[in-house]
């Protein structure tokens, strides 16, 4: 029993077409007509299996196929359909797709195991909209409230509840539509690596031990608007010029004074009222700090907002940061990574283990069942761009390894 190569890309191919700027790689927002057109055709895929679909509060899709036994835990299986602004075809979508061809293999070979499988397909994992990452899947632990759907905004001040609400979604039900620890057995995810160890090692299989915590944090600076010719240098309160100057220390911080394995992203800048000639009077940027170790994590964050206050003293403006978003790093499942690495000794598929330094879904899953990931290479380590890309044949080994290992955690 093997998953099908072709359908696998034909999936990959035809996801890729839902896309708000096409020949600029791909952008597929959550809540957006490009994302409701990918979720109706993945939808439409569950449907054709026979599987019994749901969407809930904050657009997760959950497509079940029924097992055997009555009341078992199931197996959980998914990824995210959403794209960061002209990012690429493969991140989260090789999860979607894998999980529906794995599945499908198990329809058209007749084979029903003892527990359900579900199929989920979380909603805004990237953050694209408001900022946080992994919004569904934090909705679906309980991590987010309703009241954290206001709160999350936009750079246009729309809240993550009023996209919910206009896509045509119940945002007022989240807290209804928790998973229960009870509901499930374990958790897979399929995902691209999304840097260059396995394209390094030359393998096209990664067993992911360990996901970084994430912590991103808004810094905002406000000083004293005025003309950009007329004002001499000693007369300034420059936030422009003050934000420029924590931002070239935050990458001091992340390189040399956190932990060896601590990143720090500025990624978003936004500007008042950002024109040529006017000196700014706002300035706010985003910082995105992770680390798999959780005290590297604190390290910078403390240590940049310290740096904020001696900075803001020395322009004198004000300046201070706000909390968007956060997850814990977190250690996966030893006896689903164990079942991953059976499946590809069986199937003679080379592998490594490793972590993740991006975040995932199923991350936000660890804390409730047994979770495990499997990577699948980036050519040339790119991701979160246009050249994005990961050969296919690597996509089916991710897949055939992920189809035997729920059949295995199903018979445990
Ligand atoms: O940012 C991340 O790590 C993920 O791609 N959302
Ligand atoms: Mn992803
Ligand atoms: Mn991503």
């Amino acid at each position: 029993m093997e998953t099908n190569l072709q359908r696998i890309r034909t999936s990959i191919e035809d996801i890729s077409r839902f896309n708000s700027t096409p020949g600029n790689g791909c952008t597929r927002f959550s809540y957006s007509k490009e994302d409701r057109m990918a979720k109706e055709y993945v939808i439409d895929q569950c449907l054709r299996l026979g599987l019994s679909v749901k969407v809930d509060a904050v657009g997760n899709i959950r497509a079940r196929l029924e097992g055997t036994e009555p009341n078992q835990p199931a197996i959980f299986v998914g990824s995210h359909i959403d794209t960061v602004r002209h990012g690429g075809n493969f991140d989260g979508v090789v999860g979607v797709v894998g999980a529906i061809e794995a599945v499908r293999t198990l329809v058209e070979n007749d084979i029903r195991l003892r527990c359900p499988v579900e199929i989920i397909i979380f909603a805004e994992e990237e953050g694209s909209n408001c900022g946080s990452t992994m919004v569904g899947s934090k909705a679906i632990t309980g991590k987010y409230t309703v009241a954290d759907l206001h709160s999350l905004k936009s750079p246009s001040g729309e809240s993550c509840y009023e996209l919910a609400k206009s896509f045509g979604l119940n945002p007022d039900q989240v807290e209804n539509h928790v998973l229960e620890s009870d509901e499930v057995k374990a958790m897979f995810e399929l995902h691209i690596e999304q840097s260059v160890v396995l394209e390094r090692e030359g393998l096209p299989i990664g067993i992911v031990e360990a996901i970084v915590g994430m912590n991103t944090i808004r810094i905002v600076a406000e000083g004293v608007p005025n003309h950009a010719g007329a004002t001499p240098m000693g007369m300034r309160q420059d936030p422009m010029a003050a934000s420029a100057r924590l931002i070239s220390e935050i990458e001091k911080i992340a390189k040399c004074r956190a932990l060896p394995t601590t990143v720090a992203t500025v990624g978003r800048i936004d500007c008042e009222p950002n024109v040529p000639n006017v000196i700014p009077g706002r300035v706010e940027f985003t910082v995105d700090i992770r680390d798999v170790e959780g005290e590297g994590i604190e390290m910078a964050t403390s240590l940049i907002e310290k740096h904020m206050e001696d900075v803001s003293r020395e322009y004198g403006l004000k300046m201070w940061s706000e909390p968007i978003g956060t997850s814990q790093s977190i250690r996966l499942s030893k006896a689903v990574s164990g079942a991953i690495e059976e499946s590809a000794r069986e199937l003679e598929i080379p592998y490594m283990r490793m972590n993740s330094g991006a975040v995932h879904d199923a991350a936000m899953l660890a804390g409730m069942t047994e979770v495990g990931m499997i990577f699948v290479p980036s050519k040339n380590g790119r991701s979160h761009v246009p050249e994005e890309f990961t050969e296919y044949e690597h996509i089916k080994l991710g897949c055939d390894i992920l189809l035997r290992a729920i059949v295995k955690i199903s018979q445990m």
